[in-house]
């Protein structure tokens, strides 16, 4: 894969060398991150930062990741305040937002939307979640985290297993992930939801075509020997209306009772985030918060460096981090 100049607009666009490219820009980012050095490779440069749909993370470590590299953050957040509100096109936004930016990171509730923004973008587009179709940055940091979490036990994600549970319909998170999987060698998947929020068809297909062992259940048992236990929320925002998500929310959830006695005790416990922690909901409960399984938010964490590293590859500077580096 090039990356220089390119959109990120599907983990599709990705083999196993450009994964293991972006994991080791990322793993040279540390310093910067930690605040142990300080670099201005992308000192004068603009990130324009669209957010048409709620984010914390995503919208945060995308800005966080750019100021780090020395780069500067302008932001729109919410449709409302956007010319999009009054009916301008995406095609029309991106002409103008591209020549106002050097680097676009975009979310938005339509699946399709980033790529068809992207058409009509002068600079390179990054997908930060597109509907219920893909977030392929997110996958990316949960892959990063998946093999580091993993080498602590001194596992692979090669021939690792992975249980997938909740509302893997709509979870545009396990979307991704699983096709990045896919790459691997003798990956099994227990994929446990709602028969009605199962992983999609197609999905499906891709790790069946790639030689995957894959057990579909409602059933959270039989997770004994996981490695990797990764929680979703029920995606109301996909649903037509509350009442449809409503009758899914608090049926797969996962606690320190139901880990102890489903899963091993160093199955690693994932989430995307945000969990959902009203009392009707509650998929991933406080109780496991002082579990050292549990890295959702050293997945967090590693969102930043990922988001780093695609900075560095996509506008070309990841060879020059070092020459613009000062100590801290
Ligand atoms: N994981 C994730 O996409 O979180 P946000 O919705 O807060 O960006």
């Amino acid at each position: 894969m090039h990356f220089t100049g390119a959109n990120i607009l599907s983990v599709n666009q990705f083999d196993l060398d450009a994964i293991q490219k972006v994991f080791s820009i990322a793993d040279q980012m540390q310093p910067y991150a930690h605040r142990k050095k300080r670099t201005r490779v992308l000192d004068g440069a603009i990130l324009g930062n669209l957010f048409f749909e709620p984010s914390t993370r995503t919208r945060v470590s995308f800005g966080t990741a750019f100021n780090l590299l020395g780069g500067e953050v302008r932001e729109t957040t919410g449709m409302e305040s956007s010319a999009i509100a009054k009916g301008e096109s995406l095609y029309d936004t991106a002409r103008v937002l591209s020549s106002y930016s050097d680097i676009i990171a975009m979310r938005h509730p339509k699946a399709g939307s980033v790529a068809e923004f992207a058409e009509g973008s002068r600079v390179p587009v990054i997908n930060g979640g597109d509907g219920a179709n893909e977030h392929p940055t997110q996958a990316l940091l949960d892959l990063y985290t998946i093999q580091k979490e993993l080498l602590h036990h001194q596992l692979q994600v090669d021939g690792m297993h992975i249980c997938m549970m909740g509302d893997l319909k709509y979870g545009r998170t396990v979307h991704s992930l699983s096709k990045l999987l896919a790459l691997y060698k003798n990956v099994r998947f227990t994929l446990i939801s709602p028969r009605e929020l199962r992983m999609p068809d197609d999905i499906l297909s891709i790790l069946d075509t790639a030689g995957h062992r894959v057990t579909v259940t409602e059933a959270i048992e039989g997770s004994l020997d996981a490695d990797i236990v990764y929680q979703t929320r029920i995606q109301q925002e996909r649903f037509a209306n509350l009442q449809d998500a409503d009758q899914y929310r608090g049926k797969f959830r996962l606690n320190h009772e139901i880990y102890t006695k489903h899963y091993k005790p160093n199955t690693v416990i994932m989430h995307p985030l945000p969990r959902d922690s009203r009392a009707e909901a509650n998929e991933l409960d406080n109780d496991l918060n002082q579990n050292p399984n549990l890295a959702i938010f050293r997945q967090a964490d590693n969102g930043v460096l990922i988001r780093m590293a695609l900075f560095a590859l996509t506008l070309g500077v990841d060879h020059l981090l070092e020459k613009y580096a000062t100590d801290v």
